[in-house]
């Protein structure tokens, strides 16, 4: 059993807010105090960049930057030198449209991606496509919203190459059947590129278990600093992969008119490094993994099924997402605006999210103009879920009197 009292403790914004019902956690989560040292620490202790000074503090700044991408590698059960630093999970996903997709894509390849995608994980396709001549296929979702098996074959074909699929939505929460469309992509051939950034923070995932060809998540939704996300890529795709920026640290050798790069994953880190948020994400790591990422999806889950028994109590509330299997609810009160509704959470001091949610597509799938999204972790409570509640209630109360 999760101590979450103790937990909250770790949470400088819980303690300096007591009455804040933070339900926002897809959107961004709040940082443990663990981490906030671990970035000060750098900046106190260190403050010089890594891998180019021959100085002592150079060489412990590059030790504790590459610890971090160790750690992060443990944590998804991946190797070291299959980690790329990006600036967020929409960078890496980026990375590999406009690196992969653009240098192998063919006229009359087929991609395949669906409606429950995050802008980040759909649109450098589309963009892709277009340019490259490549046919973009929507996975037909099922009744619920949902990505099935049977509906991926459906658009699977022989000239299928690319894959770029979510593993947990952000809108719906719904767990999509990854490790099968995986291995239903390999045995034609298809590259995978899984959006992990409603997964990795809240579930384990093991990368060589689904093997996957790409997957991306950001730092900040993960207890982490903004401003750092990891792209995971197979080590034989990466190293056939040309960098999208050139410049300082990723470069080998370099003549007027040619140049060579690093190996990976440095040919892809140009620049001076995002070190400090990369350390703080390395510390971010060992905090969620000491807590236990199993722990952690079955206690979301349950503070969900318990928003969602006080909800369904509330009549003209239209819910989109009852049987997520994780921290999400998604929903409307029947007749309000979701931003009108986010004006009364907000006077209660509850935070929750309003609007498209950056996947657009799933809104126009549902038929509405946007929703309001509740999302938990760990460090919420059964009281924040009744503050949440009471929220809804208030605010259906105010806009139908008017
Ligand atoms: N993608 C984040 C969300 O779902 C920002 O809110």
């Amino acid at each position: 059993m999760l101590n979450v009292a103790k937990l909250r403790e770790d949470f400088p914004v819980l303690k300096n807010n007591p009455k804040l019902a933070y339900l926002d956690n897809a959107a961004s989560t709040l940082k443990p105090t663990c981490v906030i040292e671990a970035v000060d620490q750098y900046y106190r202790e260190l403050g010089v960049n890594v891998h180019r000074g021959v100085y002592k503090l150079s060489y412990l700044a590059t030790d504790a930057y590459e610890e971090a991408r160790g750690k992060i590698a443990d944590f998804i059960h991946a190797s070291f030198e299959e980690i790329v630093f990006t600036r967020g999970a929409s960078s890496a996903l980026n990375l590999v449209a406009a690196s992969y997709g653009m240098h192998t894509l063919q006229p009359g390849d087929e991609v395949i991606t669906t409606e429950l995608e995050h802008h980040s994980s759909c649109m450098p396709w589309i963009h892709v496509c277009k340019e490259k001549g490549a046919t973009l296929k929507y996975v037909p979702l099922n009744k619920e919203g949902r990505i099935t098996v049977e509906a991926f074959q459906s658009v699977l074909t022989d000239k299928t190459k690319v894959v770029a699929i979510t593993y947990v939505s952000n809108v719906m929460g719904y767990i999509t059947p990854i490790e099968e469309i995986i291995s239903l992509a390999h045995k034609k051939g298809a590259i995978v590129i899984v959006d992990a950034a409603q997964a990795v923070p809240h579930m384990p995932v093991d990368v060589k278990k689904l093997d996957c060809d790409f997957l991306a998540f950001s730092g900040h939704k993960l207890c982490g600093p903004t401003g750092v996300g990891v792209l995971y890529g197979k080590t034989k795709l990466l190293e056939k992969m040309s960098p999208i920026e050139f410049g300082g640290d990723m470069a080998d050798d370099v003549n007027p008119h040619s140049m060579t790069f690093k190996d990976a994953p440095y040919r892809f880190e140009t620049g001076t490094p995002i070190i400090a948020s990369a350390i703080g994400l390395g510390r971010a790591v060992e905090y969620v993994s000491a807590i236990g990422l199993e722990e952690i999806a079955r206690y979301e889950f349950f503070l969900k099924q318990k928003a969602l028994e006080g909800l369904k109590k509330i009549p003209n509330i239209e819910i989109y997402n009852e049987t997520a299997e994780t921290g999400i609810i998604s929903f409307n009160i029947k007749g309000i605006h979701p931003h009108d509704a986010a004006s009364v959470f907000d006077n209660n001091d509850v935070c929750i999210r309003a609007g498209h949610h950056c996947a657009q597509l799933i809104i126009k799938w549902l038929n509405t103009v946007g929703t309001v999204r509740a999302s938990f972790y760990f460090y919420n409570t059964l009281e924040d879920v009744e503050k949440f509640v009471q929220s809804v209630k208030e605010a259906q109360e105010f806009f139908c009197s008017l």
